[in-house]
């Protein structure tokens, strides 16, 4: 029953966010591409809100992180140090019926979550167990006879008539230089943190870093995912925000706490009901990774990842040192406990990487409300979008009461000097109530109106959205009023 109401709610907002021109499906006129979206005119609004938000936190306001913008494109002999080439890779299986592809893993992922539903946990553990064994051993018989053991079916085709499993690879790949004999394979990169690890000795030494420092990025990312699915939850183009932290060997464990403890008071200032986060720390990790943790939050389809946190060692520059032949080394003048200069190192990182889409997922999700306002007989309802006002696309809505008197020239008078700070929107069309639902279902936190006797006395009416209250104040004071609750400040310098 629970499950219905989620899907519902689920559908509801990406229905929400198409119709009020947050998101819409790529290519829609030919039938959509699968698993990559385009953000609308709100959409983008949003998604910048959300970048600064993070740039904010995490270059502006540390004097110890700069950020970068690194190419896309990187020499191919990045993705072989990285270990994508070798590594990056799914599980996938076919169903020769439905000639449908799956993922090994998220079958079995599927049975063992049907399996706790049905309260058989005992058989979950042991399938969890076993799945993870042979993911880890990468034997992709074993996968293949669990899915097997398991009976597990298509879920198109009904049958059991399965290929066998094979690992793909999730780069994208394209050639690169014009002629056909002289181009070279490369890769659209599959996430932004090597852009920082080969850039570590041109920002540390033009920038004069000194340990610990850190380097962030927000930017594009490719992922051929084998499924995709859950609208902007797994995209084959996405975007990530991403910081590597560079410190001395030794004190990784101190910084990954640190970073683990901060990153969620990132997500928790918006607002957002502290039992919707969780951290799952991860008891398996990649070779490379000595602690990892995933924030996750409550999706109308359960804890998903939203961010990592990876505790990444000395892997990846220790790579490129050794793939590059360049020295991706620190030298460190501070003195150790026995009084000894710490001298060259491979520093060790800390990586902190969100997913934007995901993050603008559960942006929407969490903000997005169906009250009835109904009183007595009468009937009435309005939708939502209860974002932070920092967040919404405009803060401001600017409405003349009418469109004659003089009061539309009045209107934008005002607009004309509240949108120097604020993102404003101007509407004079339909009646105000209807007008106030449609900034509603943006978010928009204020809306101004412009009435008669504003030509009199300079005084507006504002109605706040949340409480569908409304004051009279005067237009001087607008400013004022709008800022103490769209500032940035509202968000960094709580309590
Ligand atoms: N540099 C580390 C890294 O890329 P990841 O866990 O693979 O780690 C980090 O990705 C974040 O990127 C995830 O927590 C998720 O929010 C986002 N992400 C990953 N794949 C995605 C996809 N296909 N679509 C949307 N977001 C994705």
């Amino acid at each position: 029953m629970a499950k219905n109401t989620n899907d519902e709610q689920f559908k509801n907002v990406i229905s929400h966010a198409k119709e009020y021109g947050f998101v819409f499906q790529s290519s829609e006129i030919y039938d959509g591409l699968s698993a990559v979206y385009d953000y609308g005119q709100l959409g983008a609004e949003l998604k910048n809100n959300l970048k600064t938000y993070w740039w904010k936190a995490m270059v502006q306001l540390h004097e110890n992180i700069v950020g970068i913008d690194s190419a896309i494109f990187m020499h191919p002999k990045v993705w072989k140090a990285s270990g994508h080439v070798d590594g990056f890779n799914d599980p996938m299986i076919d169903n020769k019926d439905s000639k449908k592809r799956y993922r090994a893993d998220q079958l079995l992922e599927d049975k063992i979550a049907r399996y706790e539903k049905d309260g058989k946990t005992d058989k979950a553990a042991k399938l969890q167990a076993e799945m993870d064994d042979a993911l880890k051993a990468e034997d992709l018989q074993q996968l293949k006879t669990l899915i097997e053991q398991h009976e597990i079916a298509c879920p198109v085709s009904g049958t059991k008539n399965w290929t066998e499993v094979r690992q793909f690879n999730l780069m994208f790949s394209t050639q690169f230089g014009a002629m056909a004999e002289g181009s070279e394979e490369v890769y659209l990169r599959p996430e932004t943190a090597q852009g920082i690890f080969v850039n570590f000795l041109n920002v540390q030494k033009s920038g004069r870093m000194k340990i610990p420092f850190g380097i962030a990025q927000i930017g594009k990312a490719f992922r051929n995912e084998v499924i995709a699915r859950q609208f902007i939850m797994r995209m084959r183009e996405f975007e990530q925000m991403e910081m590597q932290f560079f410190v001395r060997p030794g004190e990784d464990k101190k910084w990954f706490a640190y970073w683990k403890e901060a990153r969620l008071k990132w997500h928790l200032a918006l607002g957002t009901p502290a039992e919707k986060y969780r951290y799952h720390d991860h008891v398996k990790l990649a070779h490379y990774a000595n602690a990892a943790t995933d924030i996750e939050f409550e999706f109308p389809f359960g804890f998903k990842e939203v961010e990592g946190i990876h505790s990444r060692t000395d892997f990846d520059l220790s790579q490129h040192q050794e793939y590059s032949g360049k020295k991706m080394q620190y030298f460190d003048n501070d003195l150790d406990e026995t009084g000894k200069p710490y001298g060259n190192y491979v520093p060790y990182v800390i990586e902190t990487s969100i997913g934007l889409d995901r993050m603008f997922l559960l942006t929407l999700i969490n903000a997005f409300e169906e009250q009835d306002l109904s009183e007595g007989d009468k009937q009435d309802s309005r939708t939502l979008l209860r974002l932070h006002p920092c967040l919404a696309p405009y803060k401001v809505a600017i409405f003349p009461l009418t469109k004659k008197d003089g009061l539309p020239e009045k209107a934008r008078a005002i607009m004309d000097n509240l949108k120097l700070d604020f993102n404003c929107i101007y509407e004079e069309k339909d009646a105000i109530g209807k007008r106030y639902r449609r900034q509603d279902a943006i978010g928009t936190p204020f809306c101004v109106t412009v009435d008669h006797q504003t030509l009199e006395d300079d005084t507006v009416t504002i109605r706040h959205r949340d409480t569908m209250e409304q004051q009279r104040i005067e237009i001087k004071h607008l400013d004022e009023l709008i800022a103490s609750k769209t500032s940035w400040k509202t968000l960094f310098c709580k309590d």
